[in-house]
């Protein structure tokens, strides 16, 4: 079944998905992390969409936060949905609703207007979308936008009204937290210290997601091509060294991907056949696109 994608016309909420849905597996199964890392989140995940409600929040005080950090292109926006997809799939019976939340979708800092957006988000918004009872996982997408740090704030901006921004945000998940034991959302961000430690400090599970090292961007290099030619890459050596190529030229997990788009567009002939994609093709796109960064 097609997901539901309601654009339910409430600013800062993007989409509305009811998870699972067959096409967002590959945002769960495609991600290559570090060893632990998934198992982490779905164990955390389920635990907080199963049990939270029963847990006295002094003995401990879980907000059902979790936190994924680390640069741009390290598919922390793709595996926070194959996190909801996956912990859906687990669930059973009617899955869960997707909830994203797109921190750039809310009104400048100005006077005041970000916080009433964030006010109203938090305590009508989300409130009435878990109200419908279903397991809810909110994305806080980019959430650095959201909760700027009090510390770090720019002077251009008044230091009052992102104040108010970022307080209206902290008292907006503790009522979520308390209000709604449904909800467990998770948070993206590739500026953490431009985050506000007192958000930081009530996530749950925070977790790095960072450049791919050589077995990473090995298997990632695979997958892409497998995905033009139909079947993994037989070279494993020279597979090999491109992805030490691609490590010493600190390619994140997305530029490498897209390596293989510029070993297309390199050339007629893979344009038109793009099965004949030989490792080679990329290596060659790689020394390509270093040399035109030097020049
Ligand atoms: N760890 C990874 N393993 C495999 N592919 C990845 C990985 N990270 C990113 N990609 C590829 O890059 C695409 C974009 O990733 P995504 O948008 O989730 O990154 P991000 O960390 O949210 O980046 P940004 O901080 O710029 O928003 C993914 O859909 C996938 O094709
Ligand atoms: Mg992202």
């Amino acid at each position: 079944m097609p997901a539901l994608v309601v654009p339910p016309g409430v600013e800062g909420v993007v989409a509305l998905v009811d998870l699972p849905d067959a096409a967002w597996e590959s945002r769960w199964t495609r991600i290559v992390t570090t060893e632990g890392l998934k198992d982490r989140l779905l164990n955390f995940t389920l635990f907080s969409l199963r049990h939270r409600g029963r847990l006295d929040a002094v003995r401990l005080p879980i907000h059902g936060l979790v936190v994924l950090a680390g640069p741009p292109g390290t598919g922390k926006t793709t595996l926070a949905g194959g996190l909801a997809d996956t912990a859906a799939r687990e669930l059973g019976a009617g899955g869960l609703l997707f909830v994203e939340v797109d921190a750039h979708a809310f009104p400048s800092q100005l006077l005041g207007e970000s916080q009433r957006s964030v006010a109203r988000l938090f305590e009508r918004t989300l409130p009435d979308l878990a109200a419908r009872g279903r397991p809810t996982i909110v994305l806080l997408d980019e959430v650095e936008s959201l909760a700027v740090s009090r510390s770090g704030a720019s002077l251009e901006t008044n230091p009052v009204d992102v104040h108010r921004a970022t307080d209206a945000l902290l008292e907006g998940i503790d009522e979520v937290a308390r209000r709604c034991p449904n909800v467990t959302f998770v948070a993206t961000t590739n500026h953490p210290a431009g985050v506000d430690a007192a958000f930081l400090s009530r996530a749950d599970l925070v977790e790095e997601m960072g450049l791919p090292g050589v077995s990473s961007v090995k298997r990632i290099l695979a997958d892409t091509i497998a995905e033009v030619i139909g079947s993994e890459p037989a070279d494993e050596p020279a597979l090999g060294a491109l992805a030490e190529a691609c490590v010493a030229s600190q390619l994140d997990a997305r530029r490498v991907r897209k390596l293989i788009l510029r070993a297309i567009a390199s050339s007629r002939e893979l344009a038109l056949s793009p099965e004949r994609l030989r490792i080679e093709d990329v290596a060659a796109a790689l020394r390509d696109e270093a040399d035109g960064a030097h020049r």
